[in-house]
């Protein structure tokens, strides 16, 4: 057990940071895994930061008309979950230039062998490593630069993401080390829930993505009720009834997936769930699911509808965000050049 002294993150308040790209669709992998959870948070009233990470979508091909209307309809995604822009800080990326700048100072302190051993790069370049962006792969230094700009200290993700807050603590720990400071925190990556990797429904051992080129794989906070259930109904699944314990479902990605899934939206724990539904077939479970997915779900998407009917009241809400994330970033990064000796005479 670590006391008061040695927790590296003593001096550091509580402050939550997290991002989402705007390259397409939010999904319902996004909402469990992410968005909802960031309501949560602040909603237990800590200080809430959250990004609509745009220059991070830059790093694969964006059309640009597309990602104006992806980041447009991400932010009315955050606000129909739930997040409040009174009570968070929420804004895109490229509008507080200190991301991109303290992003080239982490460059400089993460090593080419911890960049190497990033599997989101990995999978996101596939065979063609030589062909991917530059940014791909300092991605992951991005990504620290959003989290230790803010000095934030915990990041809710999903568990994709855990590799990358593990790299920030790594980059903030040798910045202090070599500068021989305590001016980063270590940021905890913070992955709870029933649903912190939500799969496709066509493949129950595929993650649930915007970007898998089978729209009926996910639910997109865009769908309709209709659309909702349909997709829950088609789930591809075996043909066994569900079973009564967890264990049971070892081997069945697909009918643990829908589970998870039911127990994330309905806030009980899978093994609650399979003790309502265990012994009945999909015959019977997908209904209820569909049904609950449809009530939680169908409300965002309404709400998203009417926000995007604004885009001026968005950008403002946007401007906002970026003005007060600023007014914590600035410092922080002018900070940070002090103590790499640079000279700020202006
Ligand atoms: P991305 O869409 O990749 O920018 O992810 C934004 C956030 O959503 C991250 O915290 C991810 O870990 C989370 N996320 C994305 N897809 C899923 C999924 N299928 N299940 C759970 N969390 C997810
Ligand atoms: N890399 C994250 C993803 O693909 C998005 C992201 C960028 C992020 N910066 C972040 C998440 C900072 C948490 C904190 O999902």
């Amino acid at each position: 057990m670590s006391d008061e002294t040695t927790t590296p993150n003593a001096n550091f308040k509580r402050r939550i940071f997290s991002g989402i790209q705007p390259s397409g669709n939010l999904t319902l992998g996004n909402y469990l895994g992410a968005l909802k959870r960031f309501v949560e948070k602040q909603n237990e009233g800590i200080e809430t930061i959250y990004c609509l990470v745009d220059l991070h979508a830059v790093t694969v091909w964006q059309d640009p008309e597309k990602l104006r209307h992806a980041i447009r309809e991400g932010a009315a995604g955050f606000i129909a979950a739930g997040v409040d822009p009174e009570k968070s800080i929420l804004f895109n990326q490229s509008q507080v230039g200190a991301h991109a700048e303290l992003g080239w100072l982490l460059n400089c302190v993460a090593r080419m062998g911890w960049m190497n051993r990033m599997t989101q790069f990995k999978d996101k370049a596939g065979k063609n490593a030589e062909k991917a962006s530059l940014g791909l792969y300092a991605y992951p230094a991005l990504m620290a630069a959003d989290i230790l700009l803010y000095h934030a200290t915990e990041v809710p993700v999903g568990e994709d993401q855990k590799q990358h807050v593990e790299l920030t603590r790594d980059i903030a720990a040798k910045f202090n080390h070599d500068y021989k400071v305590d001016f980063f925190p270590q940021p905890t990556p913070v992955i709870e829930g029933a649903a912190t990797r939500v799969m496709s429904l066509r493949d129950g051992t595929k993650k649930m993505s915007k970007s898998d080129p089978s729209d009926a794989s996910r639910i997109n906070l865009t769908d309709d009720a209709d659309t909702i259930a349909k997709k829950i109904r088609k789930a591809v699944t075996d043909p066994e009834p569900l079973p009564e314990t967890l264990d049971g479902l070892d081997g069945r990605a697909e009918a643990r997936n829908l589970v998870n899934i039911y127990a994330a939206l309905s806030g009980k724990t899978p093994a609650e769930v399979l003790g309502e539904y265990g012994g009945a077939g999909f015959g019977t479970f997908k209904p209820a699911l569909a049904d609950l997915a449809v009530s939680v779900m169908a409300p965002i998407n309404t709400e998203m509808n009417r926000l995007m009917q604004d885009p001026a009241e968005i950008d403002r809400i946007l401007g906002k965000g970026a003005d007060k994330a600023d007014a914590i970033a600035r410092p922080i990064l002018e900070k940070t050049y002090e103590i790499m000796g640079m000279v700020r005479s202006r």
